[in-house]
C-alpha cells in the first residue's frame, strides 16, 4: 500500500506500509518525529504536524490582555516567556487520535492517510495506557514500591502512588515531550517493541508549580476537558455550580482503582479486598481532614449531599421532630434542602419557617432571630447560595441555634470548593457535601455530624455491611460510619473523591478562594453594566456565581447564544425556586466560576452578552 504523496509541508513517512499490523520501525520513526517536533523537544523547530490545529499557545492559556481585560491582575496571569507548550500535555498526541474533528480523515491536507497518523493506543490519554501514568505492573511489584503501607493490611503491598502528582510536590517546569507525560523515542521503541510492561518507565511527573505560586495554565493542563472543542471553539466551562470538571488525578485515581485494587470491602481475606477497603477509609480519612472533622468516625459517604440530607431528615429528624415542631431553612435553599424537611414536616404534623432575605439575596438576621423559639428543633441552611451566589454567615447562625436550644445543619454543597471549611469552627451538627462539586465524581459525598448525635440515630436503610449479627429476631448495628452505610458503596467514586480532595489540599483552598474572588470581581465588573443586565444576588459576600437575566431574551436563548460560541453555562431554575420567585423571576441564566477558569474565558462571555445586549430581537 503506498502513502500518498504528501500536498504541503510533508511529515516524511515511509514509503509503503504494509497492511494489518502496524510497521513498528515505520511508527517508531514517525512518533519520534513526532515527539521531536513537540515544543521544547531536542532540535525542535525544524519540524512540525502542518495540518493539525494544535494550540501554539504562545501566551498562557486564558490569559491575554485583550481589549476588556483590566482591573488588579490576577496572579499567574501574564508570565512572559512561559507556558509556550501546548496547554494540555495531550494535545500534541492524542489531539490526532482522539478529537475526531482535528484527526486527518482519509488522506488529510497533510498527505496523510488515517492509518499513518494513529497514535498507538497506549499513547492514547483516551484509552489509558502508560501515557496515562496507569501502571503497567501489579502495586505489589511497582518500581520503588518499598515498605508497608500505611493504608494496606497486608503489610507486602504498596499503596497506590499517584503518576500525577498533587500539585505540591516538587516538579520540573521545562518543556519536553517527557515532561508532559509523553514518552521518549526509547519509550516509544519499547511500547511498539509490546514490552512495555517489563520496560517501560514510570510516567514523568506532570509539570507542577512551586508550592503556593497559583498558575492557572498549570491548572488547566490537569483538566483534560478543557481543551475540548465545542461548536469550534475551544471549551468555556462555567457551570461549576451544577458540577466540576475532574483533573486528571482524579481519572488516574479511579483508572487505578479499577486496574489493582477493585474489590467489595471490608468482608473478604483476600488481598484485593484489604486493598480497596483501605483506599476506601484512607479516602474517609482525607475526607474528614479536608472538612477538619474531630473523628473518621464521624465521616459517612452517601451519593451526595441530596441524600446526605435525607438521610438525617429521615433519621435524626424522625426521631427528634414531631407534632408542633419546626424547622427553619433561608430562603434562599436548594431544593435538596427544603423537601426532605417538608416531607418530614408533612408526616410528623411539624412546620418550615423560612428565613428572609434582602434585595443583595443576603439573609436578614434579625428576622431569623425573631423565628427562633422553644418549638425549633432544626436549622439548616446552605453555606452558599447555589442560584446567586451568597456567602451565609453560617457560623453566626449555628451559634444562635445552639443558643436558642436547636439543632444545626450546614448545606455545604456550593462552599466546598470555594472557601476553607472548619467543621469545628462552624460549630454545627451536621455538614453535608457533595464530591462532584470539588472536582470529584459524581455519585459520592459525605455526612460529617457529631459522634454523641451519630450514636443516638437510627440507621435509614438495613443490609449488609452494617451489621453486626442478624438472627430472624433482631439485628445489631455496627456504630457509625458502618451503621449508615448499608450495601455496597461508591467504593472507587470515594476513593476518587479523596484523589479530588488531596489535588485541592496541593494548591491550597486559600489560593483557590482569592483567585475565584477576583476573577468574580472582574467578571461582576464587566457583566453588571451591561445594557438590558439584571445581576440577581449582589451580596458583599459571593462565591462564583453570577445570576443574570437579559431583557429582550429568554435565558434560555442566552444559553443557547453562549454554546454557540463555546460557553457553558447553566440556565432555569438551579433547583432552587423560591429564591428566584423571591426576585420575581421563574429562570436566570448562571455563569458560574471555579479556579481553572481565566480573565480570557470571562471577556469571551463578556463579548456575546454584549452583542445580544447591542442586538436586541
Ligand atoms: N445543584 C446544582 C446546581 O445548582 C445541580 O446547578
Amino acid at each position: 500500500m503506498t502513502i500518498p504523496t504528501p500536498t504541503s509541508n510533508p511529515l516524511p513517512v515511509p514509503d509503503a506500509v504494509p497492511q494489518g499490523l502496524p510497521d513498528v520501525a515505520a511508527l517508531t520513526s514517525l512518533a519520534a518525529q513526532f515527539f521531536a517536533a513537540l515544543p521544547g523537544a531536542a532540535g525542535n523547530g525544524a519540524g512540525h504536524l502542518p495540518s493539525n490545529p494544535v494550540p501554539a499557545n504562545p501566551q498562557p492559556a486564558g490569559f491575554s490582555p485583550g481589549p476588556l481585560a483590566h482591573g488588579p491582575a490576577l496572579p499567574g496571569a501574564f508570565a512572559p516567556g512561559a507556558n509556550v507548550a501546548p496547554a494540555n500535555p495531550q494535545d500534541g498526541a492524542a489531539v490526532l487520535a482522539s478529537t475526531p474533528s482535528l484527526a486527518p480523515k482519509a488522506v488529510a491536507a497533510n498527505g496523510l492517510p488515517d492509518h499513518a497518523a494513529i497514535v498507538p493506543p497506549a499513547l492514547n490519554g483516551r484509552f489509558g495506557g502508560h501515557s496515562l501514568g496507569v501502571s503497567q505492573v501489579s502495586p505489589r511489584t511497582a518500581p520503588g514500591a518499598g515498605g508497608a503501607s500505611p493504608f494496606y493490611f497486608l503489610t507486602d503491598t504498596a499503596p497506590y502512588a499517584p503518576q500525577s502528582p498533587a500539585p505540591d510536590l516538587p516538579r520540573e517546569d521545562r518543556v519536553t515531550a517527557r515532561s508532559f507525560g509523553l514518552p521518549g523515542a526509547d519509550d516509544l521503541k519499547a511500547l511498539l517493541a509490546g514490552d512495555q510492561a517489563t520496560k517501560a518507565p514510570a510516567r514523568a511527573a506532570t509539570p507542577q508549580p512551586a508550592r503556593g505560586a497559583f498558575d492557572v495554565n498549570a491548572v488547566r493542563r490537569d483538566f483534560p476537558i478543557l481543551q475540548e472543542r465545542v461548536n469550534g471553539r475551544q471549551l468555556v466551562w462555567f457551570d461549576n455550580a451544577a458540577t466540576t470538571q475532574k483533573p486528571r488525578q482524579v481519572i488516574e485515581r479511579l483508572s487505578y482503582f479499577y486496574e489493582h485494587e477493585n474489590s467489595n470491602i471490608h468482608r473478604a481475606a483476600h488481598e484485593l479486598a484489604a486493598r480497596a477497603t483501605d483506599a476506601y477509609e484512607k479516602a474517609r480519612e482525607t475526607v474528614r481532614r479536608f472538612i477538619n472533622a474531630p473523628s473518621v468516625n464521624e465521616m459517612i459517604f452517601t451519593r451526595g449531599t441530596t441524600e446526605s440530607i435525607n438521610l438525617i431528615a429521615k433519621s435524626w429528624g424522625a426521631r427528634n421532630i414531631g407534632e408542633g415542631d419546626e424547622i427553619i431553612v433561608s430562603n434562599l435553599e436548594h431544593h435538596a434542602n427544603i423537601v426532605p424537611w417538608q416531607q418530614l414536616a408533612g408526616s410528623v404534623g411539624a412546620k418550615i419557617r423560612v428565613i428572609p432575605v434582602d434585595d443583595d439575596g443576603q439573609v436578614i438576621l434579625s428576622e431569623y432571630q425573631r423565628l427562633l423559639g422553644p418549638k425549633v428543633k432544626l436549622v439548616a441552611v446552605t453555606q452558599v447560595s447555589n442560584a446567586l451566589g451568597t456567602v451565609v454567615p453560617v457560623k453566626e447562625i449555628v451559634d444562635l441555634a445552639h443558643r436558642n436550644g436547636s439543632r444545626a445543619l450546614v448545606d455545604g454543597a456550593q462552599s466546598i470548593s470555594h472557601m476553607r471549611v472548619d467543621v469545628q469552627d462552624i460549630g454545627a451538627d451536621f455538614f453535608v457535601f457533595s464530591g462532584h462539586k470539588i472536582f470529584g465524581p459524581t455519585g459520592i459525598g459525605a455526612v460529617w455530624a457529631k459522634a454523641e448525635i451519630l450514636d443516638d440515630m437510627p440507621p435509614w436503610q438495613g443490609g449488609g455491611n452494617m451489621i453486626e449479627d442478624v438472627t430472624f429476631e433482631r439485628t445489631r448495628f455496627q456504630p457509625a460510619p458502618n451503621k449508615f452505610e448499608a450495601g455496597t458503596g461508591n467504593i472507587a467514586d470515594a476513593v476518587g473523591l479523596g484523589a479530588a480532595l488531596e489535588y485541592v489540599e496541593g494548591w491550597g483552598i486559600g489560593t483557590i478562594g482569592r483567585y475565584e474572588h477576583e476573577l468574580l470581581d472582574y467578571a461582576t465588573h464587566l457583566l453588571r453594566p451591561i445594557k438590558g443586565v439584571r445581576l440577581v444576588g449582589t451580596a458583599r459576600d459571593k462565591a462564583s456565581v453570577l445570576s443574570f437575566t437579559l431583557a429582550g431574551y429568554t435565558t434560555h436563548e442566552v444559553g443557547v447564544a453562549l454554546n454557540e460560541e463555546g460557553i457553558a453555562v447553566r440556565t432555569g431554575h438551579h433547583c432552587a425556586q423560591p429564591i428566584l420567585r423571591r426576585f420575581g423571576l421563574e429562570t436566570t441564566v448562571r455563569p458560574s466560576l471555579a479556579f481553572y477558569n481565566t480573565r480570557d474565558e470571562v471577556d469571551r462571555f463578556i463579548q456575546v452578552v454584549q452583542r445580544l445586549s447591542q442586538a436586541p430581537r
